[in-house]
């Protein structure tokens, strides 16, 4: 195997890997031709998800995102990927939460995917920017609706003295805006992650894994080098 197995272009490599974790693509894991493969995973996939109940409601898009605040000291907790594109990953959250708070002070961050089938990790890091608000507000306009009012009660991150204090706040909430739009609040959005380094690991026999990573050089162009694993 060498580099040139792997695209040229880390996103497109990363777009290859997501649909391949979700069975949109075969991988060629399964020691399958492409033709068998694409004929069997499906099967192969509900066999898995009998076995272990718990893949039927993987979501491939969930991802570890580690941020640090400006001591540096480190935070991580899930978010869920809502796009990629040539410019980055997004996620949405409160811009008043932890994260948001240590996102201001220090605007770099690093997301990590994990997907058991095949065994791969994806590791990104890069600088972090507020997406605007026309952006996040057509975001907010897509979920469903409990979703929204939920995220309006919520000071997130923030104590309350009791879980239904926060129910009560949604029950105001739903009353107030009965037959209305939802407005999406300025405290919430969404972030453009811009990435300057990725690396794939792919786990293989004997602990012999592979690690390839993906530098932005000062021309902006992407190089490729293998790490040791
Ligand atoms: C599967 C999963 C998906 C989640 N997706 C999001 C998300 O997209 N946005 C978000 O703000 N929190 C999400 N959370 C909750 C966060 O992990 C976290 O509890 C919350 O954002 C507060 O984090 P903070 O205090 O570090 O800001 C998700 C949690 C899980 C387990």
């Amino acid at each position: 195997m060498d580099t040139s197995d792997f695209q040229n272009n880390p996103m497109d490599q990363f777009e290859q890997w997501f649909l391949q974790a979700q069975g949109k693509m075969p991988s060629g894991s399964l020691g399958l031709s492409e033709r068998l493969e694409k004929k069997l995973s499906p099967l192969i996939r509900r066999v898995f998800s009998a076995v272990f109940p718990s893949m039927d409601r993987f979501e491939y898009n969930a991802v570890f995102l580690a941020t640090a605040n400006k001591e540096g000291v480190p935070s991580s907790r899930v978010v869920l990927l809502k796009g990629y594109d040539e410019k980055g990953f997004r996620f949405y959250t409160n811009y008043n939460s932890r994260k948001a708070k240590e996102l201001d002070e220090n605007p770099k961050a690093s997301l990590c995917f994990y997907w058991g089938l095949p065994p791969r990790q994806v590791r990104i890091e890069g600088d972090v920017e507020k997406l605007s608000y026309d952006e996040s507000n057509k975001y907010w306009l897509s979920r469903p609706r409990g979703s929204r009012l939920s995220a309006l009660a919520s000071e997130q991150s923030s104590p309350i003295s009791s879980r239904e204090e926060l129910d009560e706040e949604v029950k105001e909430l739903e009353k107030k805006y009965e037959g209305q739009e939802i407005p999406c609040p300025e405290n919430w959005g969404g972030y453009l992650l811009k990435p300057h380094t990725y690396e794939f690991w792919q786990g293989m026999p004997s602990r012999n894994h592979i690690r390839l990573q993906y530098k932005k050089n000062q021309e902006g162009s992407w190089q490729k080098s293998w790490l040791q694993p």
